[in-house]
């Protein structure tokens, strides 16, 4: 049977799935596995009749923390590479950087899933922004509750989200439903960043305060 999409066929997802495995350790990838799935389960509430945007979901998600356990001199090269001067916030949470180095290296490493929408996806997954997209919502929310996080507040807002039964709200609820998830585990993030005394980057304040006025909070 010929598969009537062209880009994201599932035959290329698994292909990216082994390439991605071979560049992370076991434990990463189990997690990578799991935003995949979240990212599916979630993005069936929104795309239930669009097999090609489920599947950009997937690849999105799998691709999220592809530069992840490379090291800080490693992250700063990429960036050196492609001209990219990071701001100082940036330095100030290397954690967050591998966005943007992930970013950056698919349309060579990955030309085949180097669409604007999954880009933006990996790019934001671990500060947010003003104005994220639905796509970016919703890897940012896989990448909280997905299965193999075991914190309460990442559990609780699993259960939460699901437990709403999002499936019986309306398109509009539940695109509220959708940032009122993301606001709690930006919320949870700002709280332990400020617990630890650790910098909180700029693009996470402006996320905090965008779903915020969206939601009329
Ligand atoms: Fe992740």
């Amino acid at each position: 049977m010929s598969y009537p999409y062209t880009f994201f066929r599932p035959d290329r997802i698994e292909k990216l799935r082994g390439r991605v495995a071979r560049e992370l350790s076991a434990k990463r990838m189990e997690h990578v596995n799991a935003v995949e799935d979240m990212a599916f389960r979630i993005g069936l509430l929104f795309y239930w009749n669009d097999c090609e945007t489920l599947n950009l979901l997937r690849a999105a998600a799998l691709l999220h923390d592809v530069t992840k356990e490379l090291t800080d001199e490693e992250q700063l090269a990429i960036l050196r590479e492609h001209s990219v001067t990071p701001l100082s916030e940036d330095l100030a949470s290397m954690p967050t950087i591998h966005a943007l180095t992930g970013a950056l290296i698919i349309p060579e490493k990955f030309p085949e899933f180097a669409d604007q929408m999954l880009i933006d996806a990996v790019r934001y997954h671990t500060t947010g922004r003003e104005g994220m997209s639905l796509i970016e919502k919703i890897i940012f929310l896989a990448d909280y509750i997905d299965d193999t996080r075991t914190y309460p507040s990442c559990v609780a807002l699993r259960e939460e989200f699901f437990g709403a039964n999002p499936v019986n709200m309306s398109e509009d609820e539940r695109v509220r439903h959708l940032d009122r998830a993301a606001l709690v585990s930006i919320e949870n993030t700002l709280s332990y960043l400020e617990s630890k005394g650790r910098s909180i980057h700029p693009l996470t304040l402006s996320a905090r305060a965008d779903l915020k006025a969206r939601l009329g909070q």
